[in-house]
């Protein structure tokens, strides 16, 4: 879709959205300054995404059904009017990965607080290159920063990542929890994933894209068969659907305020002991794959720098940087 067509779209989702009444065609086309039937044809395109208009003749239109996708339109208004990230919100209805499309957006200019947004995507990724399911109904997103912190940091980005959408899906009732460094899991089972991308520039990081997939609105079975039993989702886990444009606005508010002390060099230190409350790893038998190794031991606790601190034998710890826990005695995975 061009980028004119996707400005008339938000515009004319907002216009519904701020309307009490019908709206005419006729003052959509003056709003918009184009014609009737431009104004109709976007309509149709807009009832192809899921909205529904009831026409009443010489009256206008009136938005009976909104969808919750993450557009823009939908989102902003849940966003604190001093929030840094949310600006501009890009969805599209398909796209291969958000974070591709952030980095190459990255390249001509994307502005710090862009968040790229998807109703599916195609070809999603995980960690260690993983592919990541993303059907429709799930938050898959991508949040833009441009020179967010040192490049000792970055290991924070994802952390903090991590620690917003737990605050976002707890204050919806979603008692999520973490796994080190940046799963979250909900029951034990794992519904959400973190992928951040960063490019360098000597000391400091430039820019990061930070993915965000949530298995949020959809049935265990839009899953691929081999993950079902140690993912779950959302609506799956709790049996009803999270309001997904507020979700994202509550992450992003909540990130930007960790990302903002971050940048004031106030990074997951200072936030190491609600982190560490909510990470389910600590305490239970756990083995991480470290590069090629693999450390079993019992997870012990997370340092103030991100670190996890695992005991491979009675009195003897080691301690890892970053990594991925295969295996805990508490989870499914
Ligand atoms: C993981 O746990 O392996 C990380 C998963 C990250 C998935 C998200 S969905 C939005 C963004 N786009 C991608 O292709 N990946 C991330």
């Amino acid at each position: 879709m061009a980028q004119d067509d996707t400005r008339v779209r938000d515009q004319l989702i907002e216009a519904f959205l701020l309307a009490d009444g019908p709206v005419s065609g006729e003052d959509l086309s003056h709003r918009l300054g184009l014609s009737r039937t431009a104004v109709w044809k976007h309509i149709k395109a807009l009832e192809q995404l899921g909205f529904a208009f009831e026409a009443s003749p010489r009256v206008g239109y009136r938005a009976v059904r909104i969808p919750d996708e993450l557009m823009a339109p939908l989102v902003r208004p849940h966003l604190p009017p001093d929030c840094l990230l949310g600006s501009p919100i890009l969805w599209a209805e398909s796209r291969a990965s958000t974070n591709e499309t952030a980095l190459e957006l990255a390249e001509k200019g994307l502005p710090h607080g862009a968040v790229v947004t998807a109703g599916e995507q195609t070809g999603g990724r995980g960690r260690r290159d993983r592919a990541w399911a993303s059907p429709r109904g799930g938050m898959w997103f991508t949040v833009f920063v441009r020179n967010p912190c040192a490049l000792r940091h970055a290991p924070d980005l994802t952390l903090l990542a991590a620690l917003a959408v737990c605050r976002a899906l707890r204050a919806e009732g979603v008692p999520v929890e973490i796994k080190w460094p940046n799963d979250i899991l909900l029951g034990g089972r794992k519904t959400g994933g973190i992928l951040a991308q960063i490019r360098a520039e000597g000391e400091m990081v430039d820019h990061a894209v930070i993915g965000i997939g949530l298995n949020a609105n959809f049935a265990l079975e839009e899953l691929p068969e081999e993950i079902r039993d140690r993912a779950t989702t959302i609506l799956h886990a709790t049996g009803r659907p999270i309001d997904r444009p507020k979700t994202l606005a509550h992450i992003l508010a909540e990130l930007d305020r960790l990302y903002r002390d971050l940048r004031d060099g106030r990074g997951f230190q200072a936030v190491h002991a609600e982190w560490t409350a909510l990470c389910s790893t600590i305490g239970h038998e756990v083995e991480v794959a470290v590069g090629d190794e693999r450390v079993r031991g019992m997870a012990r606790s997370v340092e103030p720098d991100g670190s996890l601190v695992i005991e491979t034998s009675p009195g003897v710890t080691r301690t890892v940087v970053s990594g991925e826990v295969l295996f805990s005695d508490r989870e499914h995975i």
